[in-house]
């Protein structure tokens, strides 16, 4: 393997979510003991529930030989054919995606030049923003152009909508020759996309059935874009996998995944309903936007498995280190005690800036010089997490060596392990979305979808908006 398990290792320090350090909101080695029979069971029901119902995920790591061949098959001759590569897709199905392209390829990808790059041009379209659409058409040629359309329902009004606009101009342009320019990854089961992939004779890769979309950045939705910006798929599967062994113990004190979740449960229950992730890394800034959706869209529930009502989850919040730190630390630091931070640090970034030497009239500058800017933001994400633990304010830290495919890999895997822990402690179902549901169907309702005249119905009879409450 590429990636050596002993020095690419990720680290989690949980220090700061203890008493010893944080003080009166801190938890104790005793506050993990009463809840050991929980976490045993929210372990036994994850281990248990791994490959099967909507659990497919687990097994991605292990059973993806053949797709990841044909998805490597694939990329290398979009990356030869094609100028490029436009993913079609919303919510889980653009996410990963989009977290993956920041976390591994040049922060300036698209900007360089051809020969600097590993792969063709690369946007992900994740909303229904006309002006989004006309700026996209604006950059692309839409003949040199690889259209991936991802949605695992194969019905998601905004991935549809993408998709007939880009469909349409297609065909008048290339006519027959259209179907080359799009590739489906969608459900083999279910939805309209897998009947017009089908017909069209499209390239179609399949999202398991057991495989949500927050869920499913390592299958070929998350993979296919990365395989063809250059990223090695096989490294992160591999990373994953290495997750998934340092988890495999019911013992809280082994198992990071389990005390991520354990320590968050247990702010939950003290009303820490905030949870902020502070990445320390702009290749990690729109982890904290894939975080959001898996975290959010899991745990948010009203009903227990059990059919009890319930109102549950943390509400997360994205910031980004040290950006943030101009704008948001002043509420973390001194607003309400509402919040867990975790902050994700990294101990070698891929490249060393050296800040010159300069202005030795002034020394509160001068004092800068001949550090590094790598010595800046780790001295700035120790700095803040200083503040916030003397502040009595609870967080936690996540160490990646590097940022590379194998611990991403184990990032992602972290956080669906800790997501499905957590929801097991909460007795929810982790896997469903009715909230989203409930949004899609009045979508479809408004816009005449057959089949939905009830919901339009439903919808007319809410109560109507009043002018007086409008100025
Ligand atoms: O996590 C989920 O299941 C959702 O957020 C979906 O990813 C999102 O709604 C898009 O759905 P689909 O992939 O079916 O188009």
């Amino acid at each position: 393997m590429r990636y050596s398990k002993k020095t690419m290792k990720l680290r989690m320090d949980y220090n700061n979510m203890m008493s010893a350090s944080v003080g009166k909101d801190g938890f104790t080695d005793k506050n993990l003991s009463a809840i050991g029979d929980e976490l045993t069971k929210a372990f036994n029901a994850v281990e248990a529930g791994k490959g099967k119902g909507m659990m497919g995920w687990a097994d991605l790591p292990y059973n993806q030989d053949e797709v990841v061949e044909d998805i490597l098959e694939t990329a290398k001759q979009i990356r030869k054919n094609y100028e490029y590569f436009v993913v079609l897709g919303i919510g889980g199905s653009a996410l990963g995606p989009i977290a993956a392209f920041q976390a591994i390829c040049h922060l300036h990808y698209n900007d360089l030049p051809k020969r600097k790059r590993k792969g063709p041009k690369f946007y992900v379209e994740d909303n229904v923003d006309p002006e989004r659409m006309e700026a996209l058409l604006d950059v692309i040629d839409v003949e040199k152009t690889m259209f991936n359309v991802i949605t695992k329902s194969g019905s998601t009004s905004e991935t549809m909508t993408q998709y007939l606009i880009i469909n349409n101009i297609l065909t008048k342009k290339l006519g027959a020759k259209a179907k080359e320019h799009i590739i489906a990854t969608t459900s083999k089961s279910t939805g309209n996309l897998i009947k017009i992939a089908t017909k069209e004779n499209y390239k179609t890769f399949y999202i398991p059935d057991g495989v949500g979309g927050r869920f499913s950045e390592l299958c070929p939705v998350g993979l296919l874009p990365a395989a063809v910006v250059g990223i090695d798929i096989k490294g992160m599967l591999a990373g994953a996998k290495y997750m998934m062994e340092q988890c495999d113990s019911d013992n809280v004190k082994k198992n990071p995944a389990l005390m991520a979740a354990a320590l968050q449960h247990l702010a939950m229950q003290r009303g820490k309903n905030i949870g902020v992730m502070m990445p320390y890394a702009d290749g990690l800034k729109f982890i904290a936007d894939w975080y959001a959706q898996l975290w959010a869209e899991s745990l948010g529930k009203n009903k227990k498995l059990d059919g009890s009502d319930c109102n549950v989850g943390q509400t997360p919040v994205k910031s980004l280190g040290v950006t943030d730190q101009h704008s948001q630390v002043q509420l973390y630091a001194e607003g309400p005690f509402d919040k867990v931070i975790t902050f994700i640090g990294v101990d070698d970034y891929r490249t060393t800036v050296k800040i010159p030497e300069g202005c030795e009239e002034y020394p509160n500058v001068n004092f800068l010089c001949g550090h590094t800017m790598n010595e800046l933001i780790q001295a700035e994400r120790k700095a803040t997490e200083y503040a916030v633990t003397k502040a009595g304010k609870l967080n936690y830290t996540i160490m990646l060596p590097e940022l590379n495919e194998f611990t991403l890999g184990q990032l992602l895997m972290y956080f669906m392990l800790q997501t499905a822990y957590a929801g097991a402690l909460l007795g929810i179902d982790t896997f469903n979305q009715p909230g989203v549901e409930e949004g899609k169907n009045a979508t479809y309702a408004l816009l005449g979808r057959p089949g939905y005249d009830e919901k339009r119905q439903e919808l007319a009879n809410a109560p109507q908006k009043q002018n007086k409450y409008i100025i």
